[in-house]
């Protein structure tokens, strides 16, 4: 694996902690090899020990020597003055090569880009030009690409056609770490291997969907990056998208990559949008305050945003599925930062029961039967139903059944990347979003942007709260409330 962008935050909290606790799971061949590329003056000695650090910081297995330094072996650092410099990739390629005949990599290349992606073009188009993507019989070369892809439907197109003239689009991953998380796989079992909650999913006897990613967590010193981007971009155009497909989607023929793209892509395609995106949507920025008793700064006041920034840190949709399935449910999605607590949920919420032979004062406690798919923290499903409260009365109020992962399953899940990191090298590609649906989620959000644009500065909420009163009130004009997480 290549990995360009190595020194970046991402390949330290994530991408090198989960190559390791592959690794040690046993899942990497011995022959696996990591050539790291970045601008520091490293040697292969100095990247070893950055790669440690990290490793022993985050990774998630315990440290065990002897498989480190089988990894370790296998490490190498290439020096680039920036991403345009030809000799450097000479240089890379020399060094690839090397490792076919000391390691025994076979010609077996994954190219993880993990860097800003105006960088793309020189970076594809200079490993295309030293043939460093070039195939040898019985070999394979794959590129991974983290988000964004683009910042609109033609930006991504554009980046497609980049990406696609030096490889073949199945051999290339683009990553929605989303797709990686245990709780996102579970939601195709939990719909397509079970007989009781299939039924019921649908127009029918459901009256809405909520998505909530909401983080306690500012920008954080990600401004660079933030500010030109914000929630919807950042977020809700891919993970969220990508849970709203995954929730509303037919059962595919099988669990093969093409199949289930088939049936997220025709849900995709039918996603809309309300026709007054100042009534259907929201979004804010956090104001500063106080979160869980901390002083917290506005985001204005983060460093590197600008004054005059209008960039949203939370944003809210209502969506429709215009098809036989879905049509009259709403889809409600909102995430955002600096919100009440870290919780990611798609909570399918039902119909009340058209009649109902208790008083009105009996089921007065009771809400909307409910269930809650607890993608993280806390993994696994709620369901909520009205229970008789014990006593001489008839009276019913909402009770709670839970799966929890922790208490049901002895073993951790695995963290997303290393499930996506794994089977990028595999070359299985289920978990990977492809372009069309790519393309798809800019045509569902290029309007949105496209409004806000026009509509000044987001609305302030309070940092620890669950976004601005707009979003309340999105939900407040069909007669609904946002479910307390
Ligand atoms: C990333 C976003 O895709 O997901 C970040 O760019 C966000 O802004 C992160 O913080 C959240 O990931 P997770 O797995 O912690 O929910």
């Amino acid at each position: 694996m290549v990995m360009f962008g190595i020194t970046g935050d991402l390949a330290k909290r994530k991408l090198l902690p989960a190559i390791y606790d592959l690794a040690n799971r046993g899942l990497l061949s011995p022959s696996f090899s990591l050539v790291g590329v970045g601008r520091r003056n490293w040697s292969h000695e100095d990247m070893v020990e950055y790669v440690k650090e990290c490793v022993q910081n985050a990774a998630r297995t315990p440290w065990r020597e002897p498989m480190w330094e089988q990894l370790a072996a296998g490490m190498r650092f290439v020096t680039f003055e920036n991403f345009e410099d030809d000799e450097a990739y000479e240089r890379l390629a020399k060094v690839l090569n090397d490792l076919d005949e000391t390691r025994g990599t076979h010609g077996n290349r994954a190219f993880y880009l993990s860097i800003p992606p105006n960088w793309f073009p020189a970076v594809t188009e200079r490993v295309a030009r030293c043939g460093l993507i070039d195939e040898s019989p019985g070999s394979w070369r794959r590129v991974i690409i983290e988000k964004p892809f683009g910042h609109d439907q033609e930006s991504a197109r554009e980046l497609d056609r980049l990406v696609a003239r030096i490889v073949r689009p199945d051999d290339v991953f683009r990553v929605d770490h989303y797709l990686g998380k245990e709780t996102v796989q579970n939601i195709l079992a939990l719909r397509f291997a079970n007989t009781i909650f299939e039924p019921l999913w649908n127009s029918s006897y459901v009256d809405h969907v909520q998505i909530t990613m909401a983080e306690d967590i500012g920008i954080g010193t990600r401004a660079g990056y933030y500010d030109s981007i914000g929630t919807a971009r950042d977020v809700i155009q891919n993970h969220l998208l990508q849970l709203l497909a995954l929730t509303a989607m037919e059962e595919p023929t099988s669990l093969d990559a093409a199949a289930v793209r088939s049936e997220k892509e025709k849900v995709l395609d039918c996603v809309r949008l309300g026709k007054d995106l100042s009534l259907t949507t929201a979004r804010g920025r956090y104001g500063s305050g106080f979160q869980g008793g901390v002083k917290v700064r506005s985001y204005l006041e983060e460093d590197g945003v600008p004054g005059e920034s209008t960039t949203e840190t939370f944003a809210a949709l209502r969506l429709t599925v215009e098809n036989r399935r879905w049509a009259g449910v709403p889809f409600y999605l909102r995430a955002g930062k600096r919100l009440a607590r870290r919780v990611t949920e798609i909570a399918v919420v039902f119909k009340q029961p058209p009649f109902l032979p208790f008083s009105s004062a009996a089921t007065a406690g009771m809400g909307n039967n409910t269930i809650v798919i607890r993608v993280q923290p806390d993994e696994g499903i709620t369901l909520r139903f009205g229970s008789k409260v014990p006593g001489t009365h008839m009276e019913l109020r909402d009770v709670s059944m839970d799966f929890g992962y922790g208490a049901s399953f002895n073993e951790e899940s695995p963290e997303a990347y290393e499930r996506l990191i794994l089977d990028a090298l595999l070359g299985d590609a289920p978990l990977f979003p492809h372009q069309r649906e790519v393309d798809l989620s800019w045509r569902i959000l290029d309007p949105v942007i496209e409004h806000w644009s026009q509509q000044g500065a987001p609305q302030t909420y309070r940092p620890g709260s669950w976004g601005p009163q707009s979003a309340i009130d999105l939900l407040a004009r069909d007669n609904r409330v946002w479910r307390r997480s």
